[in-house]
């Protein structure tokens, strides 16, 4: 069995982060995003895997390798346009070859793991076996419809009348079958080849399509917000580990990772958190669910709920919530006059000031 990871696509809702950056490596609990899923792969005995790429091709190719430091071996497909999932399938046809596939979309986190999925699928071996879970707003994905005996009977991509509340998640596992499924069909609405359509041409074929539903969380990554929930919800497994140096002035609560080479100075860190290697607090105090990447430097600041990402300068700010900052990101206060805020934005910035004067 080998792996298809997708890893192409454009990220919009993610920017300005995404302008510079491939969405599947933004930083959750400090580690990019699609390395949880190339680590649940190989926990699932599949070392083989297929990394379709588009734009940010060479961002993914120096962060993940040959894969040998995940301990698989990995093969690059370049898409050129982000046409659709069942495109960058098609895409990747030469380097799959004909064994049966699990398909891993590379800006899914998924609790738990797939080794039991994939164990399923082994033994009963269905032309298509989906994951499903339950969400509240089942028109921002893909929507199954099950038959009395739990079999897929309908699928449909992003419906503004949804179905049912059963959405796809970005984890599915084919036979080759799935590859004549996607050359039958036409581009949806948006213009993309839906991996959804391929899998309902499967049913429409009389192919057996089976479906189970994820018990754990299952986070898309999509937006701030729903980046800094899946923060908050990698956090809260973290196991308390300090290799980096508190000295006496600082203390360390619960369930918190400070890296090697990282230091503590008259600062306060309660967990869950993770503070990256090389990053120096000076009289600062993290609160819970925050996550600060490598070589940052904060001095005279608090915040929480955040995700600060490699290289960033916080200085003499009291307070930041809620916040996403992309790399090398500088903000400071100063005391120059005349009194004002001087920002440098880029395109699609969200600033959001503090109120009183
Ligand atoms: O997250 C689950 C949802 O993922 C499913 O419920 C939907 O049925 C499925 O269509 C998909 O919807 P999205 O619109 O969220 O997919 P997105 O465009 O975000 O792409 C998912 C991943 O695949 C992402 O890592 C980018 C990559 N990709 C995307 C496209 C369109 C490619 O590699 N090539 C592409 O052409």
């Amino acid at each position: 069995m080998k792996a298809l990871v997708l890893a192409g696509g454009a990220g919009t809702r993610l920017r300005p982060i995404t302008y510079t950056s491939a969405k599947q490596l933004v930083p959750v609990a400090n580690k990019p995003i699609l390395f949880y899923g190339l680590e649940q792969l190989r926990d699932a005995g599949i070392t083989d895997v297929v990394i379709v790429v588009g734009d940010t091709h060479a961002e993914i190719e120096a962060a993940v390798g040959d894969g040998t430091a995940l301990g698989i071996d990995v093969a690059y497909v370049r898409q050129d346009q982000p046409l659709g999932l069942a495109h960058a399938l098609l895409t990747a046809e030469a380097a799959l070859g004909d064994d049966d596939l699990v398909m891993f979309l590379g800006d899914n986190l998924i609790e738990g793991g797939i080794t039991e999925v994939v164990r399923r699928f082994t033994t009963d071996r269905p032309a298509a076996q989906l994951l499903l879970k339950q969400v509240d707003d089942p028109t921002r994905f893909g929507v199954a419809v099950l038959d009395a005996d739990g079999a897929v009977q309908r699928l449909v991509e992003k419906p503004p009348e949804p179905p049912s509340d059963l959405a796809l998640v970005g984890v599915y596992l084919f036979t080759p079958a799935i590859f004549d499924a996607a050359r039958a069909i036409t581009p949806s609405w948006r213009g993309e080849l839906e991996i959804t359509d391929a899998i309902q041409q499967l049913v429409d074929e009389g192919h057996r399509v089976t479906a189970s539903t994820v018990d754990g969380w299952w986070l898309d990554t999509g937006k701030k917000d729903e980046l800094l929930e899946a923060n908050r919800t990698v956090l809260a497994g973290l196991t308390r580990r300090i290799d980096g140096e508190v000295d006496a002035g600082s203390d360390v609560v619960g369930d918190v990772v400070i890296e090697a080479g990282a230091s503590l100075i008259n600062s306060s860190v309660r967990g869950p958190a993770v503070i990256g290697a090389n990053t120096v607090l000076d009289e600062v105090h993290v609160g819970p669910f925050t996550s600060i990447a490598d070589d940052c430097h904060l001095e005279r600041c608090e915040l929480e709920y955040s995700v600060v990402m490699e290289g960033c300068h916080i200085r003499d700010v009291p307070r930041l919530e809620g916040s996403l900052l992309g790399r090398e990101v500088s903000v400071s206060r100063t005391q120059r006059r005349p009194a004002a805020h001087r920002l440098l934005l880029g395109d699609h910035s969200q600033v959001e000031i503090a109120g009183g004067a």
